[in-house]
């Protein structure tokens, strides 16, 4: 396993924020690829990653507990502002846009959510997410992630968003499930992960069993 550098002095001071409310469904109509919109819910902001949140995403993520079923972060704040700087330059590109997650009392993001076109004009794409361990369980995930499925469902033409979970990475998966994404099967020794060749399951959310399923959620809310 590769050593990262957890650092608590580096810890934002906005950890008691409670359970976050589920967010008003996102309505935004933007060329993406010009500039990222703002989205905002009760208690949190989806934005554009910007260089002053490297810091704060090296303390939250370059941890051994939150990178350990994923592809590595980078270790350093350099490297962290180098990949916020790539992140800016292929959401110019079309090719991907990722939104840092700034809860209510921090000024920098503690997570980061990143969908990536693999088929063109954004049909197929991919998603990725990680959220420091202080905020999990406490509903900051999954108002993100409801945020960011409606704004790619709605603004990039999306119509299948896959995802990849090492089959041991219990969050994950929790996480996804909770979502509605179908598991489709296994992908064998998908991901190499410290020397050993680790099973990913293979999840998907197809664009209208999205708003099928959010137009059942309002109507047992209403
Ligand atoms: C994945 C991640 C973003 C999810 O955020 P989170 O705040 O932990 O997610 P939530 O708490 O909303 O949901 C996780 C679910 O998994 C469930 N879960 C946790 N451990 C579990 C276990 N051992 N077995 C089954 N379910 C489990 C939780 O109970 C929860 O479901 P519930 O709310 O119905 O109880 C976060 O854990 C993270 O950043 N992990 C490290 C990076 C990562 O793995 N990214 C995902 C790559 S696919």
């Amino acid at each position: 396993m590769e050593k990262m550098p957890y650092q608590p002095n580096l810890e934002p001071i906005c950890f008691d924020i409670g359970r976050m409310p589920s967010p008003a469904p996102v309505t935004v109509e933007s060329d993406w690829t010009a500039a990222l919109p703002v989205l905002e819910s009760n208690r949190m902001v989806l934005r554009e990653l910007v260089k002053t949140d490297a810091l704060s995403l090296l303390s939250m993520l370059a941890t051994e507990e939150v990178a350990k079923f994923i592809t590595p972060p980078p270790t350093t704040q350099e490297g962290f502002e180098k990949f916020i700087l790539w992140a800016q330059r292929e959401r110019q590109a079309g090719n991907q846009f990722t939104f840092g997650m700034v809860p209510e009392g921090c000024d920098h993001a503690v997570g980061l959510v990143q969908v990536r076109q693999i088929a063109p004009r954004f049909s197929v794409a991919e998603w990725g997410f990680a959220v420091g361990s202080p905020f999990w369980g406490t509903g900051l995930f999954m108002a993100s992630a409801r945020m960011t499925l409606d704004f790619a469902f709605q603004n990039t033409g999306v119509n299948r968003l896959e995802a990849r979970a090492v089959v041991q990475n219990a969050r994950g998966n929790g996480a996804l499930r909770k979502l509605g994404a179908v598991q489709e099967g296994v992908l064998r020794g998908s991901l190499l992960r410290d020397g050993k060749f680790l099973d990913q399951i293979m999840w998907s959310i197809i664009s209208q069993d999205w708003f099928q399923a959010k137009a059942v959620w309002s109507a047992v809310v209403h």
